[in-house]
């Protein structure tokens, strides 16, 4: 059975409760591509990884069908955008997907198929949404 908003919730908490979890995401984002790497080299990461944490909530509660997130989506969505202070290709965005599903499976002893699936569907919601807003 497919699991719940609720139960990618969860397991995001498991996650955050390991330490190298942010630290293990950016890891193996920056490893999939030189671009990548490259639209980081000037990076603050104390602020970075506080910013992803955040931008994780927001993308697990947009996908949950909340509207309280919106702004803060349409925050995110205009700094990643073609014209945003950090342009994102959004071919990129598997790369991000695959990123933190596999930091997930790493982080949460709880991981499960089902779970993969629904946090793949919860990601895509986000980028689906900042592809749109390119
Ligand atoms: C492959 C996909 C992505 C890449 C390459 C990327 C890259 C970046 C870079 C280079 C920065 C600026 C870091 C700095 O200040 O030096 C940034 C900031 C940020 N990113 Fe992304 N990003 C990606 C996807 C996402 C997604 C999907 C989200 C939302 C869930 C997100 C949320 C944020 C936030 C909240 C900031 C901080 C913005 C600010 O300081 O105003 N990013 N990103």
């Amino acid at each position: 059975m497919a699991a719940t908003n609720e139960e990618v919730q969860g397991s995001y908490g498991r996650c955050l409760r390991e330490k190298g979890f942010i630290n293990r995401f950016y890891e193996l984002l920056l490893a999939k591509d030189p671009r990548i790497a490259r639209m980081f080299e000037g990076t603050n990461w104390t602020q970075q990884n506080k910013a992803l944490r955040r931008g994780i909530s927001i993308a697990l509660t947009f996908a949950g069908g909340s509207s309280i997130v919106e702004r803060s989506m349409n925050e995110m969505a205009v700094v990643h955008s073609r014209k945003g202070k950090v342009p994102v290709d959004p071919s990129f965005y598997v790369y991000w997907r695959e990123s933190l599903i596999e930091a997930v499976a790493e982080c949460d002893p709880r991981f499960n198929e089902d779970l993969r699936r629904a946090w793949n569907d919860a990601l895509k919601a986000t980028t689906d949404y900042f592809t749109k807003s390119y």
